[in-house]
């Protein structure tokens, strides 16, 4: 996920900055939208394709068919597996708005996704002192999912270096489904594990604050800079019009 949304900034920045430097002034503004929805459509391509260039894999669909790790959160601790996993929808976004200010050096997004969403089969052991084992089928769906965002940057006035200052991203989800078999053995308290999942992570997602965003923010600003490093506007550019 992370390197997804470090290329789709990255993508972002540099188309808009590249019209910036290409195109006169008087038509920057609708330049700028049509170069930023063409990095949008490219970069549609490189989840549903990969890019064996940059080491990026297909993530429309994402698939592993066997995967496994262990936690440990102090409290509890245990291995997680899952096998024929399948992610589905991240390229299904629709943008609803883009917009670049030139003048106060900061891009607004807005992307909306109808559902992206999982199936796979899990196992599952965990415990504190006793040991409870679980395994099963589940699908699990975020839908209606929307990321508003705002991206702030520099430029170097004689270098024209390219700084991220600051990466503010706002999530909110209108419907969580989980349909996680074999939570509990009995049926009806099954249903109800998934409610409590549903919940939480409608909850989770819908209330995460500018506390939230600060954090993601603190994470995300320093791996942008360092993937941009020393490169120039026109480095940047070559690699975006160079295609994945
Ligand atoms: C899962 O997501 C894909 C892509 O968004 C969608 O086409 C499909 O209908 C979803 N599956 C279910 C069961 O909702
Ligand atoms: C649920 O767990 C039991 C006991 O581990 C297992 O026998 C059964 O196959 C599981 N059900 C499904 C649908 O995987
Ligand atoms: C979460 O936010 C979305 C969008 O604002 C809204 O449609 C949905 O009803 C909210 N869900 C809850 C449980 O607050």
């Amino acid at each position: 996920m992370k390197s997804v949304l470090l290329i789709a900034i990255i993508v972002a920045l540099a188309s808009c900055q590249g019209a910036e430097v290409a195109e006169p002034l008087a038509v920057q503004d609708r330049s700028f939208s049509s170069v930023i929805l063409d990095a949008v459509e490219a970069f549609r391509v490189v989840l549903q394709n990969g890019s064996p260039k940059y080491g990026v894999p297909v993530m429309a669909p994402m698939t592993a068919a066997q995967r496994s790790f262990e936690f440990n959160t102090g409290e509890f601790s245990g291995t997680f597996g899952v096998e024929d996993f399948v992610l589905q929808g991240l390229d299904q976004y629709e943008v609803k708005t883009m917009n670049m200010d030139v003048i106060r050096s900061r891009l607004t997004f807005e992307f909306d996704f109808p559902s992206v969403n999982f199936t796979t089969n899990y196992e599952m052991e965990m415990g504190s002192g006793y040991r409870v084992k679980r395994n099963g089928g589940a699908f699990f769906a975020l839908e209606n999912l929307n990321i508003r965002g705002r991206i702030s940057y520099s430029l170097g006035v004689f270098t024209s270096k390219l700084r991220v200052k600051d990466v503010l991203i706002y999530p909110s989800v209108g419907n969580v489904n989980s349909q996680i078999e074999n939570l509990s053995k009995y049926r009806i308290f099954n249903k109800k594990l998934n409610e409590v999942i549903e919940e939480f992570v409608t909850l989770t997602i819908n209330d995460s604050t500018d506390f939230v965003a600060e954090w993601v923010s603190e994470q995300v600003t320093p791996i942008c800079n360092d993937l941009i490093g020393d490169r120039t506007l026109s480095d940047i550019i070559a690699i975006i019009t160079g295609g994945f």
